[in-house]
């Protein structure tokens, strides 16, 4: 019997030793030490012995059974540590990977254009409003002077929803409506940036653009004149264009203002000697702009007798344009990424 347990202590061991998981390793323990176990077989069997043999072959089972749990225990732990440091292992986070890197859309240049204006007529005092873009027939053309069936209609093609409603044609819209708010009649320095829509469509015109509008209003005795409206526009173009623009007023006809003015500036381009984007005369269109008509003060509430003052309106298109060296229009609105990347001047933001 001595053998037998002896034989079971050797198998016990190196089935021990060449555990390779806590599983297994506890397979051997019900196999050795279990209920059922190949040493508890061997103290059952103990009643078939004699009394003088029993002691002796009962520590020996015993001292058998000490080691091999000894042993177990010692596996289990080195088996543990094993596992841990696997999972340790597989679990590592490198900290020095770079991270994935995600697409990060870019400020669309007519965005950068319009937030530059309002930057600088903010900085000199304007207020920044909006106004809508289905506009009333009544805002877009009437109260600026534009009765029904004014010629002067037949410069803007359109688009109509009703007989009453229309996509605003020019921002012009929110100098009507700003008046119009403005209940206390106070003076007014606002300026607005946003879409308009005309039925044009070709490589300078889009049937979506944008505008950006000025209206300054001040009591008569501070004599709002077109010096300052000149100084204004100066301001504003040297700050899109370049140091060196010079402006050139060009008298014309807008309803909304008298006197009205088209606004050249010298061409960016060639400095004002002619090239191919001034079509050779050194001068470039920019703006429209006047003295605000006197109707369109009373129309809106303000006294023309007691009050004067100064509108300009122009295409943001045009000046995105010019400042980037954009030759299509339309690619100002296909979004396409290929374009719309290049503006991508996280440095700027
Ligand atoms: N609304 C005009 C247009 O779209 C531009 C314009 C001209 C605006 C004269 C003005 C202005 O405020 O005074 O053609």
């Amino acid at each position: 019997m001595k053998a037998k347990i002896g034989e079971i202590k050797e198998s016990a061991i190196k089935e021990i030793k060449t555990s390779e998981n806590l599983q297994n390793l506890n397979d051997i323990r019900v196999m050795y030490l279990g209920k059922k176990g190949k040493l508890t077989e061997i103290l059952r069997s103990m009643g078939e012995l004699s009394a003088e043999e029993r002691p002796v072959i009962g520590s020996i089972v015993n001292e058998a059974r000490e080691e091999i749990e000894k042993l177990i225990n010692e596996k289990t732990e080195e088996l543990k540590k094993k596992e841990l440091d696997e999972k340790l292992k597989n679990e590592k986070i490198d900290v020095t990977i770079p991270g994935k890197k995600f697409k990060r859309g870019s400020k669309h240049p007519i965005n950068r254009v319009i937030e530059e204006i309002e930057d600088l007529f903010v900085s000199m005092g304007y207020d920044v409003v909006t106004g809508p873009e289905l506009e009333t027939d009544e805002y877009c053309f009437e109260r600026l002077n534009l009765p029904k069936g004014h010629p002067a209609r037949d410069m803007q093609d359109s688009f109509y929803i009703t007989n009453e409603y229309v996509l605003r044609t020019q921002t012009s819209a929110v100098q009507a409506r700003t008046m119009m708010n403005n209940k206390e009649k106070t003076p007014i320095r606002i300026i607005c940036a946003g879409k308009t829509y005309r039925r044009e469509d070709d490589a300078t015109h889009s049937h979506q653009f944008n505008q950006v509008e000025g209206l300054v209003i001040d009591k008569k005795e501070n004599n709002v004149s077109l010096a300052d409206l000149k100084g204004t526009l100066e301001v504003f173009v040297r700050k899109m264009l370049g140091k060196n623009s010079e402006l050139r007023f060009r008298p014309s006809y807008f309803p909304f203002t008298e006197p009205s003015y088209e606004v050249d500036v010298t061409c960016f381009k060639c400095s004002g000697k002619g090239c191919n984007l001034c079509k050779s005369t050194g001068w470039i269109e920019l703006l429209g702009a006047g003295i605000v008509h006197p109707n369109v003060l009373k129309m809106n509430g303000y006294d023309p007798d007691k009050f004067s003052g100064f509108a300009f309106g122009t295409g943001i298109d045009r000046l995105a344009m010019f400042k980037y060296g954009i030759t299509d229009m339309r690619y100002l609105y296909t979004n396409d990424i290929r374009f719309l990347s290049q503006f991508d001047r996280k440095d700027e933001e």
